[in-house]
């Protein structure tokens, strides 16, 4: 395996990614007992940092593990990791472990001291081609476990989800519960129908996504008015438009559901406006202030 030279961080000290290592009765390894973020940098800017703070603070609650860091802190490591690579825009990778714990018990122990790994990668915004072809994706019954609020570690459904899109050669597996959209197996998930923007709203059986926030919030200002509902899975597939989003693959149009076209089987209009949109609040709409802790 080649890891890149790249400097990342691990428990109070900056090295090379390549030269990381944590003991393997660390809980994350045995347990998958920890939380991470995933934060897109542009032009060395992390977008929406305060937010995905807030979220790793809230996971970190959720799983009961003592945050080790304030937000002044927090900001002051992610600020040094991303001077400290070779390019700009960057996809920072953050991680809390419940830490290393002997002897093996589910219980959680008394004391562990968390585990705190950072590393940075090149972020490279999905080719052009995505963004004006739009991607596949296969449907499937959510796998997952009733805490999909938490940003957890633990993401073996998440991975079987995504295994059953890459079988179909697709870019995204879209999950139902009980009849009714979940979210990506990696992403959150919007629907158009008859001009109207339609998604579930935040609860235990999706991830709140910065970017779907975002997106809403862009919908509010820009239009169509964002209606937050449960959304069936016979309304996501007889949608007009059908898009994911996250911080990684931005907006994309999913133009087709299990091999069958999506409206017209292109990005719709409604996709196309509010990926501009979303590329001018990038380019230079971010809230003053916020952009940078
Ligand atoms: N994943 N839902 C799930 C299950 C996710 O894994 C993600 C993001 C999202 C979107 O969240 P955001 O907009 O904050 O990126 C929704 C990241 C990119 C990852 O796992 O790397």
């Amino acid at each position: 395996m080649h890891v890149p030279e790249l400097i990342a961080y691990l428990n109070g000290r900056f090295a090379p990614l390549a030269e990381l290592t944590v003991p393997v009765l660390d809980r994350g390894f045995l347990f998958g007992d920890g939380v991470y973020e995933m934060i897109p940098v542009y032009g060395r800017r992390p977008f929406r940092l305060a937010e995905h703070l807030k979220r790793l603070a809230a996971s970190l609650a959720a799983v009961r593990i003592d945050n080790p860091h304030d937000e002044a802190t927090w900001s002051a490591l992610v600020l040094e990791l991303i001077a400290r690579q070779p390019f700009g825009d960057q996809s920072i990778y953050l991680q809390v472990t419940r830490g290393a714990a002997y002897p093996r018990n589910h219980a959680i122990p008394a004391r562990a001291t968390p585990t705190v790994l950072l590393f940075a990668d090149p972020l490279n915004p999905p080719a052009t081609v995505l963004v004006e072809q739009g991607v596949a994706a296969v449907g499937m019954e959510d796998p997952r476990w009733q805490r999909c609020d938490i940003k957890t570690i633990s993401l073996l459904g998440n991975v079987l989800a995504r295994a059953a899109s890459v079988d179909a050669a697709a870019a995204e597996t879209v999950m139902f519960r009980d009849g009714l959209l979940t979210e990506g197996s990696a992403s959150n998930i919007f629907t158009v129908k008859n001009g109207l923007l339609l998604t579930p709203a935040p609860s235990n059986r999706m991830l709140t996504g910065i970017t779907y926030d975002v997106v809403l919030e862009l919908a509010r200002r820009h239009g169509p008015p964002p209606v937050i509902r449960p959304v069936t899975e016979a309304e996501v597939r007889s949608a007009d438009e059908l898009w994911l989003t996250s911080s990684s693959k931005e907006i994309l149009a999913i133009v087709s559901l299990d091999g069958i076209p999506i409206g017209n089987g292109a990005p719709g209009p409604i996709y196309r406006r509010m990926y501009g949109h979303y590329q001018q609040f990038k380019a230079g709409e971010m809230r003053p202030g916020e952009e940078t802790p």
